[in-house]
């Protein structure tokens, strides 16, 4: 199994810190003051999807990372696909880290704010949630929920949530 956390930027498995702005979790993995608890997925501007919390993600059915802290490529340029490799500074990747549209939605199910969230990468496709999960923007709006899909393209117009653009852009998760 693979930890996208521990793997360190120079493998390319994650760059949280390398992001167009940091993320505002503690570094014990405890949220911010001011950030709710369970699992977050902050959005700096320019930078990736900062996921802490419980945080499994799927690649064609293999958990690649089972963390408490990770950061997923939201700009499409990651060379290291699905997680950051820094690419997002080379390109330019102009987002305002703020919710542009979309939303997430609760399960059926009763999922705790401590059960894990589960992401799965669609192929060539989205990040697809599945769990407690609340998305922090940069300008400290929220969207919780526990189902819902995530720009990993970087070309949606509701970014950070997915609109299907990656389909007309013929995006390549790799
Ligand atoms: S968001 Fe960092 S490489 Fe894409």
């Amino acid at each position: 199994m693979n930890d996208g956390a521990t793997d360190g930027a120079g493998a390319g498995g994650r760059a949280a810190s390398d992001g167009g702005g940091q993320a505002a979790s503690g570094a014990d993995g405890q949220p911010a003051e001011g950030l709710p608890r369970g699992n977050l997925a902050e959005v700096p501007p320019g930078g990736p999807l900062c996921l802490t919390g419980r945080i499994q993600v799927e690649v064609n059915g293999e958990i690649v990372a089972d963390t408490d802290d990770v950061a997923l490529c939201r700009c499409g340029h990651s060379g290291n696909k699905p997680f950051c490799d820094g690419s997002h500074k080379a390109v330019g990747f102009d987002d305002p880290g703020v919710i542009l549209g979309g939303r997430l939605v609760p399960g059926g199910d009763e999922a705790g704010e401590d059960d894990p969230v589960l992401i799965v990468c669609a192929t060539n496709g989205p990040l697809l949630v599945r769990g407690p999960l609340t998305v922090v923007a940069a300008d400290g709006a929220t969207a919780q929920g526990t189902k819902g899909a995530l720009c990993r393209c970087g070309a949606s117009s509701t970014r950070p949530f997915c609109d299907g653009t990656h389909r007309e852009t013929g995006f390549e998760a790799g």
